[in-house]
């Protein structure tokens, strides 16, 4: 049986594995917001014989860390959670990377189940092991590998999430095509607003899921391969973090966008992506995504974020895009390249 499953309104497979009786709890971690607008959802189709508890956190990444682990221990601790016990992390990559890391270390390591309730986290976050929480400033600085007893995926959660949420979340999908399915590249870019009705996210994630699990599964502890699902990261990270030092922080998804408009730049002065390609993609990127400004643009900082980016051994080395499809990784380019590369993200957007 697949790791991930998609689940319906009556979350059948969920609830014939709680029903098996093999935990001796079963406990729900959530945010404000998915307590509110997914936990009515879950409970209405569970059909559970004896009660979940709950643990409610405030959203935000800035409650990803070790004081919410500590809130999360104890209140297993209070309630008398033993090794039996079971955790579902019902919310978006905050709660599924902190859920999941507070049960693969509270006593030793208890069962944990991915329900992932934004885009973002069920074509991506929820895939591949990697928990974690942010310390010392530094993005998932402690964590560890760990798969969930399952993940079941709803995409009916989507319907009350944010647009702006959903385009984050879609930038891991464009990703994934750009990567490694030219195919479904062509299929995607057909979809220009994200709230239009007639998309089938089922169809979206399970492909992204799927292509995902088949890289991890080559290369589980990112020693080569798995790298290429960093294309538009390396720059991406670094923009994602210099905008949190502004009054206008970019979703993830949104500056891995910006990543992968300067990365597909350098794919084509590195790896001789075609100009035709390197057109296609930014005019779709920039189509979807909206210009994100520079305030007070420091190259020091910019470079000082990419220096200590944990990918780099004293060099700073990309994963590539050969063609559309087909991506390398351990590319590296020098400096000059890279500041070129943002020129070259406003001369898209015509600035
Ligand atoms: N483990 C991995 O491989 C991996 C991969 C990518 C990202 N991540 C992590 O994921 C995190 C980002 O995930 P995210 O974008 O899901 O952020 P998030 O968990 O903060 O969710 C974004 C916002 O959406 C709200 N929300 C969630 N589901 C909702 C719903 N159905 N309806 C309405 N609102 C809803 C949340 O309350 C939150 O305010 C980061 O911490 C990142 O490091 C992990
Ligand atoms: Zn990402």
């Amino acid at each position: 049986m697949d790791l991930v499953q998609f689940e319906t309104d009556t979350f059948t497979q969920l609830n014939q594995l709680l029903n098996r009786g093999e935990h001796t709890s079963v406990w729900v971690l959530m945010d404000e917001n998915t307590e509110a607008l997914c936990f009515p959802v879950l409970e209405k189709a569970l059909k559970l014989t004896t009660g979940i508890k709950k643990i409610v956190l405030p959203a935000g990444e800035q409650y990803k860390n070790i004081d919410s682990c500590q809130l999360i221990w104890q209140t297993l601790l209070n309630g008398k959670a033993d090794r039996k016990a079971l955790l579902l992390n019902l919310g978006g990559g905050v709660i599924g990377d902190m859920g999941g890391f507070c049960a693969a270390t509270y006593k030793r390591g208890i069962d944990f189940i991915q329900i992932p309730t934004t885009l973002l986290a069920q074509v991506d976050a929820s895939v591949g092991g990697k928990l974690g929480v942010d310390f010392g400033g530094i993005k998932n600085a402690i964590g560890s590998f760990h798969d969930p007893l399952m993940t079941f995926i709803h995409s009916g959660f989507l319907k009350t999430l944010p647009e702006r949420e959903l385009r984050s979340g879609f930038a891991e999908v464009i990703k994934h095509c750009l990567i490694a399915d030219a195919g479904y590249w062509n299929l995607i870019r057909e979809v220009k607003t994200l709230n239009d009705p007639k998309i089938d996210w089922n169809d979206i994630i399970a492909h992204s899921v799927s292509l995902k699990s088949k890289i991890v599964e080559q290369d589980p502890k990112e020693m080569g391969l798995r790298k290429i699902l960093n294309f538009g990261h390396t720059i991406g990270h670094a923009v994602e973090s210099m905008s949190w030092e502004t009054d206008n922080p970019l979703l993830h998804g949104e500056a891995v966008a910006f990543g992968m408009i300067c990365e597909a730049f350098l794919s084509k002065r590195m790896l001789n992506l075609t100009e035709a390609a390197l057109l296609d993609i930014t005019d779709y990127i920039s189509t979807v995504y909206p210009y994100w400004k520079f305030e007070k643009f420091s190259i020091d900082r910019f470079f000082e974020l990419l220096w200590n980016d944990k990918k780099n051994n004293g060099k700073i080395q990309f994963s590539l895009l050969n063609e559309i499809g087909y991506c390398s990784y351990n590319t590296e380019v020098f400096e000059n390249l890279i500041l070129d590369s943002l020129r070259f993200y406003d001369s898209i957007y015509g600035k």
